[in-house]
């Protein structure tokens, strides 16, 4: 049976909790209610590779930040319920208006949007006027009306070939990434000095002990690490291209530096491989991210059945934030991705 619960007391906490902290009925088959709810409000349930395995085998769809936004802009359901961060169901909002956005847990932030507040990057970009601005997707939607151009780790090389070679270009708000491409692009660009925690943590010591422990092992690196690590990487690419690589490539095992939730699908897709995590720089589980981690079954089921929380965005806003996200769907069209 379940609880019976004042909802409207639920709701009041919601500001302050982040989500509708409801216990549900440990008797009940939560996969089960999922879809029988999905179906009942056509609701499609996106999440991304980092979310937990439970989370990942519940899910309509699952894909890194490019691919879900092009799920969200696409869908017919009534309901998105985003299984990943905030500045990922922001992104479908921006996109999908019409449709109603909901997310497991408000709380789930990310290090990188926190690291870049609008005020500070207004006062950032006043000082390069001329400057055309590409924003990393995982940056709020003020940050993402502040810019010309938004990328993902999927598509950044391509966003940035974009802008003319006479052009400067302000790149926010992942330095790492950004480094990256700088170095690679030979381009120079003016970085915001913004970091994911938990691709910061690997440590480089630790990675080559492990190489020497495993020397036929591939290193496979996100962006968003350090440039010491992505030296020794012998694949970089976003979740979707670390996925695909581990799938063609001929080696046996991987140490894989970017959130343990990608190991899940490189299990599933090619189960007599092995995929080391690379480890971080202290003995905590900090490869995993805290704020992806946020989201639980528990919380996406009642996320689902009383819609809550929901995310609501201005209007001037949203269409500002729109502009450059459409420009870097665009980019991707063309390019095949
Ligand atoms: P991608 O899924 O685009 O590779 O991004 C990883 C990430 O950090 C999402 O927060
Ligand atoms: Fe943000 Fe890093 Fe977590 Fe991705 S893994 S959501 S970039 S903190």
């Amino acid at each position: 049976m379940e609880e019976i619960i004042d909802i409207k007391e639920k709701i009041a906490e919601l500001p302050n909790r982040g989500f509708l902290d409801i216990s549900v009925d440990p008797t009940l088959d939560i996969f089960s209610e999922i879809e029988r709810l999905k179906k009942e409000k056509n609701a499609v349930l996106l999440a991304h590779y980092y979310q937990e395995a439970d989370i990942q085998d519940v899910a309509d769809y699952i894909g890194d930040s490019l691919q879900l936004a092009q799920k969200a802009k696409e869908t017919n359901a009534d309901i998105i319920l985003f299984a990943g961060v905030h500045f990922m169901a922001e992104t479908a909002k921006i996109l999908n208006p019409t449709k109603k956005v909901i997310l497991p847990d408000f709380k789930a932030g990310c290090s990188l949007a926190d690291s870049c507040p609008p005020e500070e990057f207004q006062k950032f970009k006043d000082k390069y006027p001329d400057y055309k601005v590409i924003s990393y997707i995982n940056c709020s939607a003020e940050i993402k009306a502040l810019s010309d151009y938004i990328c993902t780790s999927s598509n950044a090389e391509y966003i940035v070939k974009e802008i003319p070679e006479d052009t400067g270009i302000i790149f926010a708000p992942d330095r790492n990434l950004g480094a990256y491409l700088s170095k690679k692009l030979g381009r120079e660009m003016v970085l915001w000095n913004g970091s994911c925690m938990v691709h910061e943590i690997f440590s480089l010591e630790k990675i080559m002990k492990l190489k020497e422990k495993h020397p036929n092992a591939k290193v496979i690196a996100h962006p968003e690490c350090e440039t010491a690590v992505l030296d020794v990487a012998d694949f970089i690419g976003s979740t979707t291209g670390l996925l695909k690589f581990t799938q063609k490539d001929d080696a046996q095992e991987f140490i894989v530096a970017t959130e343990t939730g990608i190991l899940y699908k490189m299990m599933q897709a090619s189960p007599n491989k092995t995929f080391i995590p690379a480890p971080p720089n202290n003995s905590c589980a900090c490869n995993d991210c805290p704020h992806m981690k946020l989201n639980t079954l528990e919380k996406i089921y009642t996320c689902l059945k009383y819609e809550l929380p929901e995310l609501t965005m201005d209007e001037e806003l949203r269409l500002k934030a729109k502009i450059p996200i459409d420009r870097m769907l665009e980019i991707s069209a063309k390019v095949g991705l």
